[in-house]
């Protein structure tokens, strides 16, 4: 039996299949209807709902979750807002009202979804806050001006709102469609994952939960990481941070914007709030994609995975764990524990770069990292890696050779960057071309270099 808080009243399920998405749940069984299904697969915010876990307020897209993983939470759809203020509309419902935040209404509820999580978080209210919480929410009709015009006035006006004592969670659910397990320890996941290897292991759903809504991938079967202690752990010492595999990004994110500040800025780029809130670090290297944001970072970051299974835990290189198009070293028994990352040294620099169509919600069309080690300007060791130039996140070796032992200046990165061109053959798809590509990640060593100089502070058209 799945049991949460829904809208302030207990609720339980019985409803576990894994091709039952939240969405579908509680518009279709459950008639609210308020949260609508625009994309169903994560990009335009429509199904936004509000999850509170630990007194934590988050905008999540339901279209992209599991019934299973409400367990143990508190969901507020737009129709529990009213309810849970005592009969009135909460300030950010009659703002969009007031201030014409609406037109035919479609998007509104999801709009006021993101609006109430951020009004409920401890987050100072800014424009960029406000900015960045809407991201992931689309409006074809009225204009995002009297969007975030109604928000600002709403975040004004805070309502509190005490969440109610969270329910006890199960870790096993299962009817006749489905099985969701959610075990809480490392030792009991690995033990599923060895019983069941042809199970869905299931972190955040927010590249699970697109195959299913698209009904591609229909598991009978679910391993669900959220609640595995292990799993969720943030250990800082004095020369790494270690990440659990299913800690989100929105977790991860104060600890890698104190560490490595241009890697956040990159994080924060990674689809919207609603994904960055329910989408995690081991979800990204699992997938394993070409594209995926965080794996130059890694690389050039040289951080290492340790992967568990019931009879070792192993210790690997993250760039030795991409073998091919999306095909990793990970064995069927094995799950990804954790990350570890070293921290920077006093000589070292870090920089990640996200090129992509748009700004934000935006899948990258090529993404650089670069770590160097200067010792009196010179370079003594360099890690570079690069996504979308070949079949899996890939270390620049040639540009690497090129810049050790030179002298950290504009002549040995123009170099470094047409080793660039000799050193990648990629594709050319929907997204960018080859030729784009190759010289978009030279332009990106030459950028470097500007940056780290402040030669040129223009390097963010969305900063001017
Ligand atoms: C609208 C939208 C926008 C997106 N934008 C971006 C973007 O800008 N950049 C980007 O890089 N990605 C993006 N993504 C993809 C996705 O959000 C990320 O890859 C995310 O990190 C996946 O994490 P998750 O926890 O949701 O993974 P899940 O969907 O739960 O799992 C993904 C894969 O990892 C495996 N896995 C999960 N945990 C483990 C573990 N502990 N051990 C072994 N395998 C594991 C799963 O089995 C599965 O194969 C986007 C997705 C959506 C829907
Ligand atoms: S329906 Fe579009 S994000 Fe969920
Ligand atoms: S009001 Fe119509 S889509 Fe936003």
């Amino acid at each position: 039996m799945v049991r949460f808080v829904l809208n302030g009243s207990d609720h339980e399920t019985e409803v576990v299949s894994p091709s039952v998405s939240m969405l579908e749940y509680i518009r279709c069984e459950l008639g609210l209807t308020g949260t609508k299904e625009g994309c169903a697969e994560g990009d335009c915010g429509a199904c936004t709902i509000v999850r509170v876990v630990d007194g934590v307020f988050e905008a999540v897209n339901a279209c992209l979750m599991q019934v299973g993983q409400a367990d143990g939470s508190e969901i507020i759809t737009v129709e529990g807002l009213e309810k849970i203020n005592g009969g009135a509309l909460v300030p950010v419902q009659s703002a969009m009202a007031s201030g014409g935040g609406t037109q035919c209404g479609f998007c509104t509820p999801g709009f006021i979804g993101a609006l109430f999580a951020l009004e409920q978080s401890e987050e100072k209210i800014s424009d960029d806050a406000i900015h960045d919480a809407l991201a992931g929410n689309l409006c074809r009709c009225t204009g995002y001006r009297p969007i975030v015009d109604a928000a600002r006035d709403a975040c004004k006006k805070f309502v509190e709102y005490k969440p109610r004592p969270p329910k006890a969670r199960e870790s096993l659910h299962k009817n006749d469609a489905g099985v969701f397990h959610a075990p809480e320890t490392l030792s009991e996941l690995v033990t599923l994952r060895n019983e069941l290897p042809e199970a869905m292991l299931l972190s955040g759903g927010t590249d699970l939960g697109l195959s299913i809504s698209k009904g591609r991938h229909q598991p009978k079967t679910v391993i669900h990481t959220a609640h595995v202690k292990e799993l969720q752990e943030i250990v800082e010492t004095d020369d790494a941070i270690v990440f659990g595999a299913a800690v989100s990004y929105t977790r991860a994110l104060p600890y890698l914007d104190s560490l490595f500040p241009s890697f956040a800025e990159t994080i924060r780029r990674i689809g919207s709030r609603q994904i960055r809130n329910l989408g995690t670090l081991g979800g990204n290297i699992g997938t394993a994609s070409p594209i995926g944001d965080t794996l130059p970072s890694f690389i050039a970051l040289d951080a290492a995975l340790t992967l568990a299974s019931t009879s070792e835990e192993r210790e690997l290189d993250i760039e030795q764990f991409f073998l091919d198009y999306r095909r990793t070293d990970l064995r069927p028994s094995e799950v990804i524990r954790s990350i570890r990352i070293p921290k920077l040294t006093d000589n070292q620099i870090f920089r990640s770069y996200k090129v992509s169509k748009r700004y934000d919600q935006d899948i990258s069309s090529v993404i650089g990292a670069f770590r160097l080690t200067l010792d009196r300007a010179v370079v003594t060791d360099a890690r570079i890696a690069f996504g979308g130039m070949a079949a899996t996140p890939k270390r620049g070796a040639a540009m690497e050779t090129v810049l050790v032992g030179q002298k950290w200046s504009e002549r040995a990165v123009f170099n470094a960057a047409a080793a660039a061109h000799k050193e990648y053959q990629p594709i050319s798809d929907h997204r960018a071309t080859s030729k784009y590509r190759s010289m978009v990640a030279a332009n990106l060593v030459t950028r470097l270099y500007r940056d780290v100089e402040g030669v040129e502070t223009n390097l963010n058209v969305m900063k001017i």
